[in-house]
């Protein structure tokens, strides 16, 4: 196995009284795409906000190829190659694909021998790294990203980050508001964005895209790591009933079944 990109132990948050992580102990690898899955609230969003210099943990350590690390803010996260992309994809409707690759990219980084903004070089660049992902749709750097499908965004945000650099890409349920084509377009650029090696943390809640893609799970309950495992160790029903905290589908069975007979008990008492 080869040694982890980052590795998280026994990280805490709390926000005033309420603890939201609770001992997290996690290790993130090159050319694997880990599944972050749990029920709404579980604590998801404020784990990768806490490895992407959001958030500034209470106790634990993180550490990059094995050294302390300690973002200050995301831009300290994102100068050693932790990129986060968003559900929507976080890029500007009104701006074209061309500009809008280079926003917010440091003339240091490969942007330093244009003094001004070359619009039909950004063009090119955009649409080339795009491409080179097999998003081959993509094809004129004018038009604006406003104009793309859910799915083509996502995908651009991702061409991107790993065009600039990305380690360590976040994606934070990027397949969630997405219909079935356009999701499996961006699960197949998840695994292309694995084999050129990066570390993929996957945040979802839908069990089949987790499958899909995952080499390796961690379940979050309360902010908590309720289970954590590889790739065919689990069964789906078995990943199922961890993300429902435990409760198997015959206990949900059971509790439907138990409302029903309180309904049903209970309407001739309230005609009464
Ligand atoms: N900035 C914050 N201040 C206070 N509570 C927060 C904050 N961010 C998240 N929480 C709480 O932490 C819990 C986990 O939230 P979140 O990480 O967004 O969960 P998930 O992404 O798994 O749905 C929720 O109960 C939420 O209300
Ligand atoms: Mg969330």
């Amino acid at each position: 196995m080869t040694a982890a990109i980052m590795k998280l132990t026994n990280i805490c948050k709390s926000f005033g009284p309420i603890d939201v992580l609770n001992d997290i102990s996690l290790e993130i690898r090159a050319g694997e795409v880990l599944c972050l899955l749990g029920d709404n609230g579980a604590g998801k969003s404020t784990l990768i906000k806490t490895l992407s210099g959001v958030y500034t943990p209470n106790s634990g350590t993180m550490e990059m190829d094995g050294v302390p690390v300690a973002f200050r803010n995301p831009r300290e996260a994102s100068e050693r190659g932790i990129a986060t992309v968003h559900q929507f994809g976080g890029t500007f409707p009104l701006m074209s694909i061309g500009r809008s690759f280079f926003v917010g990219v440091e003339p240091t980084k490969g942007w330093g021998p244009f003094k001004i903004f070359d619009r039909k070089k950004a063009n090119e660049i955009a649409v080339k790294a795009v491409r080179d992902f097999g998003i081959t749709r993509i094809d004129d750097g004018d038009r604006l990203v406003g104009g793309l499908s859910g799915g083509e965004r996502q995908s651009l945000a991702i061409a991107r980050a790993v065009h600039f650099g990305a380690r360590v890409l976040i994606l934070d349920e990027p397949t969630a508001a997405l219909g079935v084509k356009q999701a499996t377009h961006v699960l197949r650029i998840v695994n292309e964005a694995k084999r050129r090696g990066l570390a993929v943390v996957f945040i979802t809640h839908q069990v089949t895209h987790a499958m899909a893609v995952g080499d390796h799970f961690a379940v979050l309950i309360r902010g908590a790591i309720a289970a954590d495992f590889k790739r065919g160790e689990k069964t789906r029903e078995e990943i199922t009933d961890l993300m429902a905290g435990g409760e198997t589908m015959a206990d949900l069975e059971a509790a439907i079944d138990g409302s029903r007979n309180e309904a049903e008990s209970a309407t001739p008492q309230a005609a009464a």
